[in-house]
């Protein structure tokens, strides 16, 4: 092969490889988030705020140290609706900040540690595409039978706790880690008045949101049948 044609094929692949890593994502709309089961009573095809994004935003970004109220890295206080809505352009998730700043971005990539997966960025973008509404389903059924820790408390605490309540220096020093930490909060009698956002508490998760009804009965049955692992 001569030198010339040799260089040009050298380009063209060259052109390939960088426009298949720049397309990389933010430029292609990632698949749909899987519809959410049976139990689920509210639209199938919405993206909801309260429900699939925030916990996504708290575990993620809203970390202590990070975009808490306490930190507000950047300026930015990432613990509820009106902090989050403006790094967003309603319908337009390519020209939202919160959306570009989970690729690679002028600013470097977001979070900084692990980077969001496919799942969690479908969700973004598809809150964004659907106008960014602050909208939740509350008639979102959860599975209120068998109660125990691993199978029904855990996944909230993951979802929605463990952002600020995780790690080496958790929010109030209080962790829910583990099983005996999240017993000991309860104990504690602090935990169903923060979670119920009663007087006299500081209701949690921390931003303003709360909890569905249903997963805060399930925080309730879970400490009536005495804590069951
Ligand atoms: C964005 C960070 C953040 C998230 C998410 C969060 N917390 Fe907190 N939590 C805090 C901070 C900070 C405090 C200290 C009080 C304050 O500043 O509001 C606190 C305090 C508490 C307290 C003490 C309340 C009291 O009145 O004594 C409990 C219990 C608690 N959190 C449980 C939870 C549970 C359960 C979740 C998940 C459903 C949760 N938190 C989610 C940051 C957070």
């Amino acid at each position: 092969m001569k030198l010339s044609s040799l260089k040009a094929l050298t380009i063209i692949l060259a052109l390939i490889i960088t426009s298949c890593h720049h397309n990389a994502d933010l430029s292609v709309a990632p698949p749909r988030p899987i519809p959410p089961g049976p139990e689920f009573l509210c639209s199938h095809d919405t993206i909801y705020f309260r429900n699939s994004v925030l916990p996504v935003i708290l575990t993620g970004c809203a970390r202590v140290g990070c975009h808490d109220e306490a930190s507000h890295k950047s300026n930015k206080i990432l613990d509820n609706y009106a902090g989050i809505i403006k790094l967003v352009t309603p319908f337009d998730p390519q020209n939202s900040v919160l959306y570009k700043v989970l690729f690679s971005y002028s600013e470097g990539r977001m979070p900084p540690g692990t980077p969001f997966n496919l799942s969690q960025k479908s969700i973004i973008y598809w809150w964004i595409a659907q106008g960014a509404y602050n909208n939740r389903c509350d008639s979102a059924g959860c599975d209120s039978s068998n109660v125990t820790y691993t199978a029904s408390i855990s996944p909230i605490v993951a979802n929605w706790c463990l952002g600020c309540h995780g790690g080496s220096s958790p929010a109030y020093s209080i962790s829910l880690e583990t099983y005996s930490d999240v017993v000991a909060c309860a104990n504690s009698n602090r935990l169903m008045g923060a979670l119920r956002h009663q007087t006299g508490f500081y209701p949690m998760p921390k931003g303003g949101e709360s909890l569905s009804p249903c997963e805060i009965n399930l925080f309730q049955d879970w400490i009536n049948l005495g804590k069951p692992q």
